[in-house]
């Protein structure tokens, strides 16, 4: 994955962190060793316009595929696949630690239902044949709070656009974040685009809902007080 992600920065590059303290010795030695044989990034690079989605994840063997973007850590990307083994789990996360935490349980935990991409998730949603994907979820994407940096966020109208034409079904694609701030952001791209786009659901989230302190992330946000905001669309 290093020598991917020295080759062709491009596909790497994001404003926030990649690698937030530098890499321990053995997390460089698990990606070296290992990256390739769960991710996906060297097929995306490779790949030729016949190649269906179908075969890039492989996952003809799977009841379902679903995608995680910014896992983070991983805890909930595991913790997914673990309890549901016929489901094929992708990850998608620039967050270079983050990918090796969840390589290392992986192998640990010997789980055979994970394919990870280490690029910026635009490269994977823009090879991604349209009705392929059975649920997309998106978890505390990061804030970016300041007004003059709203267009970084990850979740504007072209990636929904895009998002909407892969995921096979309406609702099927949630996105959670405890910032007021983005989640009214993301209400008026879907009230000021109806014509082009279907209409979100929201919720806020309680105790018994499914993706409610699912990370750590999401849990320190609830300790602090915050509401934790669900869109599905
Ligand atoms: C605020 S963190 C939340 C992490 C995790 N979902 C959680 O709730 O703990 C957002 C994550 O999204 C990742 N991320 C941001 N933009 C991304 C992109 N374009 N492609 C893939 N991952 C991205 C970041 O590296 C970061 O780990």
């Amino acid at each position: 994955m290093l020598d991917l992600r020295s080759k062709f920065p491009d596909y790497y590059q994001y404003h926030g962190r990649n690698i937030s303290k530098k890499l321990s010795l053995s997390n460089v030695r698990i990606l070296n060793d290992y990256y390739s044989k769960y991710s996906l990034d060297k097929k995306i690079l490779n790949l030729s316009s016949k190649t269906s989605t179908e075969q890039l994840l492989q996952s003809n063997l799977f009841k379902k595929v679903i995608i995680e973007v910014g896992f983070g850590d991983g805890e909930h990307l595991i913790e997914s696949a673990l309890s549901n083994p016929k489901v094929l789990f992708v990850g998608s996360e620039v967050y270079v630690n983050g990918v090796a935490k969840v390589l290392k349980q992986i192998l640990e935990k010997d789980i055979k239902n994970i394919r990870l991409c280490g690029m910026n998730f635009v490269y994977l949603l823009n090879i991604l044949n349209q009705n392929s994907i059975d649920e997309l979820k998106i978890i505390n994407p990061d804030p970016w709070h300041k007004k003059r940096h709203f267009k970084r966020r990850l979740v504007n109208l072209e990636n929904i656009i895009k998002i909407i034409g892969i995921v096979k079904n309406k609702y099927a694609s949630y996105i959670t974040t405890d910032s007021e701030s983005y989640f009214n952001y993301i209400n008026e791209i879907f009230s000021s685009n109806s014509k082009i786009i279907h209409e979100n659901k929201n919720k806020i989230l309680s105790k018994n809902d499914r993706l409610y302190g699912v990370s750590r992330y999401q849990r320190k946000a609830i300790k602090n007080g915050k509401k934790i905001y669900q869109l599905t669309f």
